[in-house]
């Protein structure tokens, strides 16, 4: 049977984002798919250590805070378990997700059905150089792998550091950032379907587009090879000194989602949104950021409603205005 935990206090949040001032008002059940005889046949075919939570509140699990629970939230502690609960919910029909560290996700106030997987237990998140190469888990850290990128002195991962995501959500996103992207540094991945089987490809083989791998939509990243061009740790030490000002100089300090539009073509989300004049704009306490327009900041008493509210104020404008249809970066997950 799994350890069944009591959910997180705030003081236990990840990703050390500040959580004063969040609400503590009961969060509605999300609608079920599981029945109770579901919950204790998973439940049942769980490892001793594997974390598994019913109603788990998510908005803690996200940089943004906003959001409702998850109806069951699963860490599960190898791949084979991670099959396993795979091919349960296939067999059931179960809905499933996987939730990386929440940097690019609005969940919305009614919560999430079926199955939250979370690749947070440490057999997924290994960073190891081996034969001059990064071997690294989905859920490890990409601030980890960053770090592991310098020590072992290879350059190009150094954008990596400021984005506060799993290397599984960067791989899913194909993250960037400085003018980089997560797709030049991958050699290979290992991937598993939505039966449990498990697959490897080569990077060159995997369809990458602008903030988006279309693989990682039914599949789950389990782990990457990543290289990058050697270089002296002083010099990539160097670099991500530089990003770090450069981001912390350019981008707001509150909990937000990053950017929540891609950029349309011929102008930046950020300068466009900035030339409507809609920097402070606010939503109950979701506000568009004075500091980066294309961040939506929680002032810390968000809900989810007013994040999406916010963004079609956004969108109609920059549609009446300018013509342009903004197309969102961010996640939105959970029951409509
Ligand atoms: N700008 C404004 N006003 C603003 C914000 C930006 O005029 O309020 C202007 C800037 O001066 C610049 C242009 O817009 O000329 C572009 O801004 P920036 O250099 O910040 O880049 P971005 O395109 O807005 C992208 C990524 C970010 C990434 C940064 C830095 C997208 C949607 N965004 O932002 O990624 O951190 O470059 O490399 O591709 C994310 O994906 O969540 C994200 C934050």
């Amino acid at each position: 049977m799994p350890t069944i935990l009591p959910a997180l206090s705030p003081s236990e949040a990840p990703s050390g984002l500040s959580v004063e001032g969040l609400r503590s008002a009961p969060l509605p059940a999300p609608p079920s798919a599981l029945t109770e005889t579901d919950t204790q046949a998973l439940r049942a075919q769980l490892a001793e250590t594997t974390v598994m939570r019913l109603r788990e509140p998510l908005a803690r699990r996200t940089t943004l805070r906003v959001g409702g629970a998850a109806e069951v939230y699963l860490e599960p502690s190898s791949e084979a378990e991670l099959g396993a609960i795979l091919s349960f919910c296939q067999a059931r029909s179960l809905p499933w997700m996987v939730l990386g560290r929440g940097s690019n996700l609005l969940i919305r106030e009614s919560g999430v059905r079926g199955v939250v997987l979370c690749l947070a237990h440490p057999s997924f998140s290994q960073v190891e150089a081996v034969e001059g190469s990064l071997v690294c888990g989905a859920g490890a850290k990409l601030k980890t792998v960053a770090i592991e990128a310098r020590r072992h002195g290879f350059s190009g991962m150094e954008f990596l550091e400021g984005i506060p995501g799993s290397l599984g959500g960067a791989l899913r996103m194909n993250a960037g950032a400085m003018g980089s992207w997560l797709f030049e540094v991958l050699v290979k991945v290992r991937f598993m379907d939505g039966t449990g089987q498990v697959f490897q490809k080569p990077a060159t083989e995997v369809p990458v587009e602008y903030r988006r791998c279309p693989l990682f939509r039914d599949h789950i990243a389990l782990a990457a090879v990543l290289r990058g061009p050697p270089a002296a740790s002083e010099a990539i030490r160097e670099r991500m000194d530089r990003f770090r000002r450069r981001r912390w100089k350019t981008q707001p300090h509150q909990p937000s989602a990053g950017c929540i539009f891609k950029n349309p073509a011929g102008i930046a989300a950020g300068r466009l949104i900035d030339e409507l004049g809609l920097k402070g704009c606010r939503v109950g306490g979701a506000v568009v950021s004075n500091v980066h327009a294309n961040f939506i900041i929680n002032d810390g008493n968000a809900r989810a409603g007013d994040v999406l509210q916010l963004i079609e104020v956004i969108r109609a404008k920059a549609r009446a205005d300018r013509g342009i249809e903004l197309e969102t970066e961010v996640e939105i997950i959970g029951e409509p």
